[in-house]
C-alpha cells in the first residue's frame, strides 16, 4: 500500500533549515494497521503529510497504492486524495458554521452530492450520531466531534486512513470508542497509519514504528504484534477532557 524510499524532508526557516525527515524507508502491505510513535518533533506529522500528499518530499519517493503522489499535478493529487485517503486530526477540523451532516457530506466527490448525503446519514447512524445530525460542532462533546471527523474521513470509502493523534484530546472512554471505529474500518480491509503518544493505543495496531530525529529507530516489523496484549494492557495516559466547544476555531 505504501512504499517510501529514502524519503527526506527539510524545511527552510528564518533560523536555518530543519531536517524533519532524514531518510525514511518503509513498505507496508495493504490492510496493515501501522502505529507511528516518537518524541515531539521527531517527524511523525511530516511523515503523514507526505503520505497524504499534503507536502512533497525534498528527496526520495513516496508511493501510495502504486502512485507517486508528488509527481501528480495539484488537481490530480486532490482527486487522488479525495478517492483514496481519509484524514483524521487531533483537533477535528470541523467547520463551525455547518451542521454535522453537512460537515460529513462536504467531503463528497464532485457531482455526487445526493449520494454523499445518504452515505453521511448512514455513517452518522452507525457512529451513534443520528440525533446530532442537525447540530453544529460547537454543540457537541469532544468525543462526538471526533466521531463526526471520522465519518467525514470515511465518506468516500478510502483505502487508506491517516490519523494524527486522533485520541490525544479524548478521555479513555471516548478514545476507546474512536479506536473501535478505526479498528472496524481496518477489519473491513482498510489500511491505517495512526500517530500516537499513548502506550495503550499502540496495541490496536499490528505494527509499530518509532521515529527519532526524522529516522525510523525501531520497527516491530510486518508480523502481528500487540493484539495479544490488548486484553491485559491497563490503559493509562488519561488526559483532560476538553469540551468541543472550547476548541479553537476549526474553520
Ligand atoms: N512548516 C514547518 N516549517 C518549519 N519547520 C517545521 C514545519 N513543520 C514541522 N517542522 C519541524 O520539523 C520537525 C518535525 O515536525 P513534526 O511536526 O513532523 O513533528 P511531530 O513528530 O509530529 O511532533 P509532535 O509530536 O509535537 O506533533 C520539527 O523539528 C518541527 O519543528
Ligand atoms: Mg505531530
Amino acid at each position: 500500500m505504501l512504499r517510501l524510499e529514502r524519503v527526506e524532508k527539510t524545511y527552510a526557516t528564518s533560523a536555518g533549515t530543519v531536517q524533519a525527515l532524514a531518510g525514511i524507508d518503509l513498505v507496508t502491505p495493504p490492510g496493515q494497521f501501522l502505529i507511528v510513535r516518537g518524541p515531539s518533533g521527531s517527524g511523525k506529522t511530516t511523515l503523514l503529510s507526505l503520505i497524504g500528499g499534503l507536502a512533497t518530499p525534498t528527496a526520495g519517493r513516496v508511493q501510495v497504492a502504486g502512485e507517486d503522489v508528488a509527481a501528480m499535478s495539484p488537481a490530480q493529487r486532490a482527486a487522488f486524495r479525495a478517492r483514496t485517503i481519509g484524514f483524521v486530526f487531533q483537533t477535528f477540523h470541523l467547520l463551525p458554521y455547518l451542521d454535522v451532516l453537512e460537515n460529513v457530506a462536504l467531503a463528497g466527490l464532485p457531482g455526487q452530492r445526493a449520494a454523499a448525503r445518504d452515505r453521511a446519514r448512514e455513517l452518522l447512524a452507525r457512529f451513534g450520531l443520528d440525533h446530532r445530525r442537525t447540530h453544529r460542532p460547537g454543540e457537541l462533546s469532544t468525543g462526538e466531534c471526533q466521531r463526526v471527523a471520522i465519518a467525514r474521513a470515511l465518506l468516500n470509502q478510502p483505502s487508506l486512513l491517516l490519523a494524527d493523534e486522533p485520541t490525544g484530546n479524548l478521555d479513555m472512554d471516548n478514545a476507546a470508542a474512536i479506536l473501535d471505529l478505526i479498528s472496524q474500518y481496518h477489519q473491513d480491509g482498510g489500511t491505517v497509519v495512526l500517530v500516537t503518544h499513548q502506550d495503550w493505543v499502540s496495541h490496536y495496531g499490528d505494527r509499530v514504528i518509532t521515529l527519532q530525529r526524522g529516522m525510523i529507530v525501531h520497527d516491530s516489523g510486518n508480523g502481528l504484534v500487540g493484539r495479544a496484549g490488548m486484553a491485559t494492557m491497563k490503559p493509562g495516559g488519561r488526559e483532560t477532557l476538553r469540551g468541543c466547544r472550547e476548541e479553537p476555531d476549526h474553520g
